[in-house]
């Protein structure tokens, strides 16, 4: 029977890239972000550049650890579409195992369209799908059955899919598989961060970004020390914050671990999350040494800022990217 280093869970998608200058903005309390980004009524439009590729957090992350040379399936669904046809494609040159993806007759593939004008900022418009559907039927969890890992990777379960965490991590605990979780759509509502808040003592890595960590903390994000007393307490295992471009600090318990970025271009942010918490668990996995583990997750999010797409300019294992490892420094808590 196959037993799979990881398993990542969370959404499949693909994602529609448009960019144009000719998207106006317009500032206007309406918005949630007070601007708009904005094309003229009734005409038709020339966009410069289109480019697509596929998304969703749980195929971004099985790519990347793949790519670092473990053993990866992919548990979640797509639709019996072009897309879905995409997605597997992708998931396969990258050397991920399709045996526990669902194709849904039902429900089509999620997708995303990423509107953006250049040098500014960018808006997405998000299609819930199949693997937003997925729900703990889906679940292959008879210990006889396929879904068998030394670790599981939770990423974002959005919408209906939030429904398998709960039982997935009971899994988890029951069959002494290790987890890293990355719940940032857990955290969009507040019956899901209840209901998040009852697992974490089953995260043996926890990911969140400064947002997310004060969202589920319930302290301000420049209140660092504070948040990470608290997810110390609330956690299991390590903890650990990303700081988009100011880097990322990591919490034992006994230590605090920070790093920044190393000096590099940047083409595409999407992604980064994914491919920083996926290798930083992968350099965990086979250290258990959190400092290669920052520098590993670091390097893997740098290499896909180059390239447009959520799981492009992967690395590959033992392959660092002409970038300098990271500086990591230590401070007992
Ligand atoms: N603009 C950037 N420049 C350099 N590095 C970045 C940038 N954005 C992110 N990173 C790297 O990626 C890591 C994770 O990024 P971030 O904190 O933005 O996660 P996130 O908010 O979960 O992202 P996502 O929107 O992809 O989910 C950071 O710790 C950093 O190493
Ligand atoms: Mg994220």
């Amino acid at each position: 029977m196959m037993k799979y280093d990881v398993i990542t869970f969370g959404s499949a998608t693909y994602d529609i890239f448009m960019s144009s200058r000719k998207f106006e903005t317009v500032e206007d309390e309406k918005f949630i972000t007070k601007k708009g980004l904005c094309v003229s009524l009734g005409s038709k439009m020339h966009v410069e550049d289109v480019f697509s590729s596929m998304g969703g957090c749980g195929t971004n992350s099985a790519c990347s650890f793949s790519e670092q040379g473990l053993k990866t399936a992919y548990f979640g669904a797509v639709g019996k579409d072009i897309f879905g046809e995409a997605i597997k494609k992708e998931l396969k040159r990258h050397g991920v195992s399709l045996n526990l993806l669902k194709e849904s007759a039902k429900h089509p593939t999620a997708f995303s369209v990423v509107l953006s004008l250049p040098g500014a900022e960018r808006s997405i418009l998000e299609k819930y799908g199949a693997c937003h559907q997925v729900t703990e039927k889906d679940i292959p969890f008879d210990p006889s059955t396929k879904l068998r890992a030394d670790w599981f990777y939770v990423s974002s379960l959005s919408a209906g899919s939030h429904q398998i965490l709960v039982p997935l991590l009971e899994f988890a605990a029951k069959e002494g598989i290790k987890v890293s979780a990355n719940p940032a759509g857990s955290l969009k509502s507040e019956e899901n961060t209840k209901i998040l808040k009852t697992v974490l003592d089953k995260i043996d890595i926890l990911i969140l970004n400064q947002e997310e960590c004060s969202l589920l903390t319930g302290i301000d994000f420049n209140e660092e020390k504070k948040i990470f007393k608290k997810l110390d307490e609330m956690v299991k295992g390590i903890a650990v914050m990303t700081k988009g471009p100011a880097g990322a600090v990591v919490s034992d318990g006994k230590k605090l671990y920070s790093a920044g970025i190393p000096e590099s271009g940047l083409v595409d942010r999407t992604g980064a999350g994914d491919a920083f918490g996926a290798a930083f668990t992968a350099g965990y996995m086979e250290t258990g040494d959190i400092v290669h583990a920052i520098q590993l997750g670091t390097a893997n999010a740098t290499a896909v800022l180059q390239e447009m797409g959520a799981a492009n300019g992967l690395l590959k294992k033992g392959d660092w990217g002409p970038w300098s490892k990271v500086e990591v420094v230590t401070k007992s808590i």
